[in-house]
């Protein structure tokens, strides 16, 4: 049989590549480690009291998308590409505080009472303010 005297179309080939051509991986760092980090959402509008104990390290949810362990991170954060980061705290002394999940607080991770202004109650669970 000689070569081409098969009338079978075949789909056009790709362009072939250059050995040791580098990928284009910009669009998959912007992915993944995007440039401006996503703004926090209001977890809950009102704090939650827990015990904290004395040396232990805690990492507070700061992006308020943590839905297992409000008020502290779960590893949304990461999974949804905010950018943002918990924050990672110790106490010295054991002790029972109100921890912030409106994400508005200006203490954070303590509530001081933003929750309470009419900018976070008018707010929806899970969006920004
Ligand atoms: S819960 Fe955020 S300031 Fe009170």
């Amino acid at each position: 049989m000689l070569r081409g005297s098969l009338s079978i179309p075949r789909p056009a080939a790709a362009a072939p590549r250059k050995l040791n051509q580098r990928r284009d991986i910009s669009s998959w760092l912007a992915k993944w480690f995007p440039k401006a980090p996503a703004k926090s959402v209001v977890a809950l509008k009102t704090p939650i009291k827990v015990e904290l104990v004395a040396g232990k390290t805690y990492r507070w949810c700061v992006c308020g998308r943590s839905k297992k362990q409000q008020p502290f991170c779960d590893g949304s954060h990461f999974f949804q590409r905010t950018g943002l980061s918990p924050l990672k705290f110790k106490v010295q002394e054991t002790r029972v505080v109100a921890l912030c999940t409106c994400k508005a607080t200006q203490k954070p991770p303590y509530c001081d009472g933003t929750h309470r202004s009419e900018r976070v109650q008018k707010a929806e669970v899970g969006s920004p303010l």
